[in-house]
């Protein structure tokens, strides 16, 4: 097999957001999240935790600085936290707020590594929510001021400009399931949710490319490759037809093409989210603003979706669990990195965006230190040589992919589950704070200096 050997322009990363590895929730004048309200709702996380201390990342940023200098990465995807930057969610900016990330991005280029800033990773401010929300327009239009505060404050050293991460998320998650905060259960709503989240996307643009001259904006999606159980039943081809068309395409087509999917529109319409085929909450001119030109896409892949139909009369389409437990990580996500490549591919053929960094992949495995201190985590080493090499097969078949970040840099609150789920590369103990690398983080340091896979042998080679 030939060696998978990648581009010396290939971007080698880690990301985290603000909420997640943080905490100093309360210092230098943070305002209330969305996310502080639900941990402290009592069943909304699983372990009962918050974000209150996280990883102590607000005050031990520059370890975690000196951590990914250790790592070799090029590159730091982190996110800004509206509410330490606006703490009510208007108004005037909190200068000890945003005075963090000028530190913080000072620190990364000392270290001579590129910051890539997500504006918004979910946190939203309380004050916002309690005005609505993001079904509220008023709150897409509350997110300029904040972009351009930011981007005001570090426009001068940030190349590379994220407006959201995973509007799915934010709108389903947080107000049809119910799972993320705000915790809202009503389809409409979520419609309308995310809706203003890509709209304020295309108005963010704008601001990124007055304050930051000759930076690269984007957004980023978390996208599902999905494909029918049986492609001769057309229950299953339609399933993924539909699952297809309100999860990917959702959000891919008002991106690229400047209008909502029609069958997906029609689809939501036959199950009540929606009156008609006329979006109640579309404006004229919206769409053009969010399908705005811009510089890259950011995918973050987790897993595949295989679909059949429904299996009972009136019943909903269904995924099919296609891995045995053994191959399933601590989310029970089945590890297939062909879903990947054939993610990649498509986006190619379907969407052509300029550039795609994929800005998120990773996998939770529960491994921490041995009696000896080390943290063998060969699960997580697998997991990153298949998904790495399924990005160079994209990469060979020309999708222009310029860079991966892996997910996480650290082990961190992983929202409803709370602590309970590890996606470091870095063991993080959490009452003490100590973080210890895992063999992953020193096997994606030698790919990341070689640019290549290792050979598949025991990692690291013992002594
Ligand atoms: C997401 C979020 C991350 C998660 C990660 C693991 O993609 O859901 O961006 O915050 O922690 O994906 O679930």
């Amino acid at each position: 097999m030939s060696r998978v050997v990648f581009p010396e322009s290939f971007v080698w990363g880690v990301a985290t957001s603000a909420f997640q590895i943080e905490g100093g929730a309360a210092a230098d004048g943070r305002g209330e999240s969305i996310w502080d309200r639900f941990a402290a709702t009592p069943g909304k996380v699983s372990d009962g935790s918050d974000g209150r201390v996280a990883c102590d990342h607000y005050h031990r940023y520059a370890d975690d600085v000196a951590l990914m200098q250790r790592l070799g990465v090029r590159a730091y995807r982190f996110s800004v936290a509206w509410p330490r930057v606006l703490p009510e969610g208007r108004g005037t900016p909190n200068a000890r707020g945003l005075d963090f990330y000028d530190r913080l991005v000072d620190a990364l280029l000392a270290a001579g590594i590129a910051p890539f800033v997500t504006l918004y990773h979910w946190d939203l401010p309380q004050a916002l929510q309690e005005a609505g929300g993001w079904p509220e327009r008023g709150t897409a239009e509350a997110f300029i001021p904040y972009a351009d505060a930011v981007t005001r404050r570090l426009g001068d050293r940030v190349a590379r400009w994220i407006t959201h991460n995973e509007p799915w998320c934010i709108a389903t998650l947080g107000h049809e399931e119910g799972h993320h905060a705000p915790g809202l259960r009503e389809p409409a709503l979520a419609l309308r949710a995310a809706h203003h989240v890509l709209l304020s996307h295309g108005w963010a643009v704008d601001v990124i490319r007055r304050n930051a001259p000759g930076a690269q904006a984007g957004i980023v999606l978390n996208l599902v490759p999905t494909e029918p159980l049986n492609p001769s039943e057309a229950a299953d081809v339609d399933a993924t037809r539909w699952f297809d068309g309100t999860f990917n395409r959702w959000y891919l087509d008002p991106l690229f093409r400047g209008a909502y999917p029609a069958d997906a529109v029609a689809d939501r319409v036959a199950r009540g989210h929606l009156g008609s085929a006329e979006l109640p909450f579309v404006r004229a001119g919206d769409l053009a603003a969010i399908s705005c030109a811009t510089d890259f896409l950011g995918v973050n892949y987790y897993n595949r979706n295989v679909m059949r139909g429904p299996t009972r009369a009136g019943g909903a389409p269904e995924a099919v669990p296609m891995a045995p437990a053994s191959q399933l990580t601590d989310m029970g996500w089945e590890v297939w990195p062909r879903g990947l490549r054939d993610l990649l591919l498509r986006l190619r053929r379907d969407y052509a965006p300029p550039a795609i960094f994929i800005t998120e992949n990773g996998a939770a495995y529960a491994d921490g230190p041995g009696a000896d201190g080390r943290v063998r985590d060969p699960r997580r080493v697998a997991y990153l040589r298949g998904h790495l090499a399924a990005v160079h097969e994209a990469l060979t078949a020309g999708v222009p992919v310029a860079g991966y970040f892996h997910w996480s840099l650290l082990d961190n609150f992983e929202w409803a589950h709370g602590y309970t789920k590890r996606f470091g590369l870095v063991w993080v103990d959490y009452p003490t704070q100590r973080r210890v690398l895992k063999d992953s983080a020193e096997w994606y340091r030698e790919v990341i200096t070689s640019r290549s896979l290792p050979a598949d042998e025991p990692f690291p080679r013992s002594p």
